[in-house]
């Protein structure tokens, strides 16, 4: 059989990384597959790839690529959200199937993405979207299928928890470790995808699709990221014997989903509080298999160009076969998505570390007791430092019990206001993943 002719758009880290593999690999890929794969053009800006490209089509025109009746597969690696969705779109009414890593441009445009490639009978595999190396959404999509899942809980962007990881262990400031991470590749073309938060909600986005069968709504995700986190609170989390990490939740309960990436209190005995470095891992909660977990390199050259050649090599096996007959992008087929509706925060439920600068006062942890009380909040822990000599305060640090955040919205608003309460009150959720 003749081999699939490929195009690769973009030559950054994951493009490059992407070829060396294809290369290194032909024979074993093909093998797999059930067929040879040849990278027939690329389009890239990089004015001199570092490989031999004879016998390649080179361009730098990512449409015209698209456009090209030689090619089978478009791997779409440019990024971003505008150039990739239109190129994406142009390859699927030229009948062409894509294969991308942008988790941005199918968070925020899959819904029209899959639409228009079920229109053409085409597949738009996106594995390396989510997690780098680890083959978590082929897990979900189709070694849980027979499940209700839970809940998805995952530490989903590698540049941040190498961050904290660097800053617990090594005590390294955190603009250190993130340029460390630019120079290593793991980090987003703008990094505060990475450190607030947006890069994992919008793993979190498809995550939470393929898991409950919900249309993708990048924009109901509450979203949170590291840049506030501050030492002592890494400390204190340490000493009540549990581990600060950024995990994206995805829950479902009977009113709704809850969608929200945010640090978190782990207890530090827990595998998933283990993840250090540019390390990802992804809990899943399914009904009939229970807890799984799935871990491995969230970043980095090679193992995103792993995904994106487990895909390439699945889209090539289905090729031949009746569209209809596919595995869904989404998991569930597209008729059938669920309009269960995501739950604003306020409605999310949560374990909560609190901490409060108290003034050195009678009565002031008799009075905190008492707003927590009042609104139904139970508390499971109490640790009170001693006096901080800079500014005479006592750092007053608990942890609750789960409650509404609605409650706890209120109650720190109460807190806030207590004369014996200096400044705002430090609010990080904990999660027990049990
Ligand atoms: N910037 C992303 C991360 C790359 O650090 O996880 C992989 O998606």
């Amino acid at each position: 059989m003749k081999p699939v002719k490929v195009g690769i758009c973009g030559l950054g880290t994951v493009g490059s990384g992407t070829f060396n593999v294809l290369q290194r690999n032909a024979g074993e890929i093909s093998r797999r597959a059930g067929r040879g794969i040849k990278v027939a053009q690329i389009a890239t800006r990089t004015s001199k790839p570092q490989f031999q490209t004879t016998g390649i089509v080179m361009t730098n025109d990512v449409f015209a690529l698209a456009a090209n009746d030689e090619i089978d597969i478009v791997i779409e690696l440019v990024g971003g959200y505008t150039v990739a969705r239109d190129l994406v779109l142009l390859a699927i009414e030229n009948g062409k199937h894509v294969v991308t890593a942008n988790k941005a441009l199918i968070a925020v445009h899959g819904n029209e993405i899959f639409a228009k490639a079920c229109e053409h009978g085409v597949i738009v595999a996106f594995e390396a979207a989510v997690a780098g190396g680890i083959p978590v959404i082929q897990a979900i999509r189709e070694g849980l299928s027979a499940n209700r899942i839970n809940w998805v809980a995952g530490i989903i962007n590698g540049t941040g928890n190498f961050i904290l990881t660097e800053m617990r262990e090594k005590g390294r400031t955190f603009e250190d470790v993130l340029a460390e991470a630019q120079t290593l590749g793991y980090a987003e073309a703008d990094p505060t995808f990475d450190v607030e938060g947006i890069d994992a909600a919008h793993k979190l986005t498809i995550l939470a699709s393929i898991a409950f069968g919900i249309p993708l709504q990048f924009d109901k995700v509450y979203t949170e990221g590291i840049t506030k986190l501050t030492t002592a609170d890494v400390s204190y989390a340490e000493a009540l014997g549990y581990r600060i990490k950024h995990l994206g939740v995805a829950r479902s309960t009977a009113s709704g989903i809850e969608l929200r990436v945010h640090p978190t209190l782990i207890p530090a005995d827990r595998l998933i509080a283990n993840v250090n470095g540019v390390m990802n891992a992804v809990m899943v909660n399914g009904d009939a298999a229970g807890s799984t977990l799935f871990y491995g390199a969230g970043a980095g050259m090679e193992p995103t160009a792993s995904s994106v050649i487990a895909d390439l090599v699945d889209v090539v096996r289905a090729m031949t076969s009746d569209p209809e007959n596919r595995v869904p992008h989404l998991a569930f087929q597209p008729d059938s998505l669920s309009a269960h509706p995501i739950l604003p925060i306020e409605a999310c439920e949560s374990a909560y570390y609190l901490r409060i600068q108290a003034k050195d006062h009678p009565g002031v942890l008799a009075q905190v007791a008492r707003i927590l009380s009042e609104r139904g909040i139970n508390i499971e822990s109490i640790m009170q430092k001693e006096v901080e000599a800079q500014d005479g305060l006592v750092p007053m640090i608990l942890l609750t019990h789960r409650v509404l955040e609605q409650h706890i919205n209120n109650a720190i608003t109460a807190l806030e206001a207590l004369h014996g309460v200096v400044g705002s009150v430090v609010r990080i959720r904990v999660e027990y993943l049990n």
